[in-house]
């Protein structure tokens, strides 16, 4: 009997032992149970690449309408309220994100560089000043939320708490997996917070992202307050932590792989290995693993049939690992061909294509630049690192990191 074949064969996204490393189950499954039932949770999986790019782009099965998030609360047919265009299915999902769309075009990601380049300079002086400090406490939880505020247009003196409230929405303690009674309050907070700005911009409109979505219009249709709430509601939940365990999960890994480190590193540094570098890091530990589905009608594959109104999850994680798509799945490595990069699951595929996908790009790009711009060298202290136990996100909560100045 091989070793994968005495590997655990039930995905259980609640077990900590599969948050800590999910990717031997996933190798396991897409080899013997490429359409996983977990019978206890009532749970179906897809984790091979090929299955996982035909549901996202397969029209009129793999419904959004129930959210796609694993937990409880979040889970039915309300879950636009919070999730917005996550959380639909077309027509509706198609002409609010056209509408949505026009607030997001790449000149406004684009006109954003210069604002991610002062707060990446200013969160990384701080923490080079300091030499030894957390990599996601000091920086990595900062930049992404304060960039979509800058987006959003939340003024510079309330940003501070709008972040606070954020971190406590996106917070889970180990072993609670719904919604806290304290991330519901900070939902509550933000959700009352971005009503006023609502109304405030239509009193008064700018050039910012809310006066942006307020003013988009299509065949004559609006979006309502609630609408643009649950809009800018969305992009905190999708859009702060994601990105937060994306720099993370750079830091890590590269610094696990000491000869990949000092190829970026070594030098003058090669701040042109950067972007490969961020797209490497999507592939291999993305912070986005599981996205759930509602089936609308029986899927039959590989010889089993999950049926209609079943949770089926698509384990983007797994997809990343395929290796009848990429070659040497498991090897961390920087030098990977574009070919391979570009199949990448890491921001979906098909109708919810990460929205924000060039922005978080973005993001990573310029954080990693100024720090490989700026560092001989840095080292995370591995075993301090800890990971957040989540069933939604992967990353890590803490990453020790010291850095030697150039
Ligand atoms: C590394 C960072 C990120 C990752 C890994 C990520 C991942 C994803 C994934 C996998 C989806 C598709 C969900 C589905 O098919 O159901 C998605 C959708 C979305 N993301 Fe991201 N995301 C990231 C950053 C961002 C940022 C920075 C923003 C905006 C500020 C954002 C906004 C959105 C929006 C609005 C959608 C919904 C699109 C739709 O339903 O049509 N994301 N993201």
């Amino acid at each position: 009997m091989s070793v994968l074949q005495s590997s655990p064969t039930v995905l259980d996204p609640y077990d900590y032992g599969f948050q800590d490393d999910p990717y031997p189950t996933y190798a396991w499954l897409r080899e013997h149970e490429p359409l996983h039932h977990n019978a206890e949770l009532d749970l179906w999986a897809l984790t091979r690449h090929e299955d996982i790019a035909d549901a996202l782009r397969t029209e009129g099965t793999y419904s959004n309408s129930y959210g796609v998030a694993i937990e409880k609360s979040a889970w039915g047919p309300s879950a636009y309220k919070v999730m917005s265009i996550l959380g639909m299915d077309p027509p509706r999902q198609k002409r609010l994100r056209s509408l949505v769309s026009r607030g997001f075009t790449p000149r406004r990601v684009h006109d954003l560089l210069p604002r991610v380049q002062e707060l990446t300079d200013r969160y990384l002086a701080e923490c080079l000043e300091r030499g030894s400090f957390d990599w996601i406490a000091d920086f990595a939880g900062k930049l992404p939320m304060d960039v979509i505020s800058e987006m959003m247009g939340v003024p510079e003196e309330d940003r501070a708490e709008v972040r606070r409230q954020a971190d406590i929405v996106v917070h889970r303690e180990d072993g609670v997996y719904d919604v806290p009674p304290a991330g519901a309050e900070a939902s509550l907070w933000l959700v009352s917070y971005y009503m006023d700005m609502v109304a405030e911009r239509r009193r008064k409109p700018t050039d910012d992202l809310t006066s942006a979505l307020i003013e988009a219009e299509i065949d004559g249709e609006r979006l309502n307050d609630d609408d643009v709430i649950a809009f800018l509601f969305l992009m905190v939940v999708a859009g702060n932590e994601t990105t937060t365990k994306l720099l993370g999960h750079a830091a890590f890994h590269l610094t696990r792989h000491p000869d990949q480190h000092d190829l970026v590193f070594g030098g003058a540094g090669r701040t042109d290995l950067v972007a490969p570098w961020v797209e490497e890091t999507l592939r291999y530990d993305t912070s986005s693993q599981l996205l759930a589905r509602y089936l609308l009608r029986d899927v039959e594959l590989h010889g089993r049939v999950a049926p209609q109104g079943s949770k089926l999850l698509l384990c983007l994680g797994s997809a990343n690992r395929d290796e009848s798509v990429f070659s040497r799945p498991t090897d961390f490595d920087i030098t990977r061909d574009d070919d391979e990069l570009a199949k990448i699951l890491s921001f979906g595929g098909g109708r919810h294509f990460c929205l924000g996908a060039n922005l978080a790009r973005l993001e990573a790009r310029v954080a990693l630049t100024a720090l490989v711009q700026r560092a001989r060298s840095i080292e995370v202290d591995h075993d301090a690192c800890r990971r957040v136990h989540s069933v939604n996100v992967r990353g890590f909560a803490a990453a020790p990191m010291t850095v030697v100045a150039r």
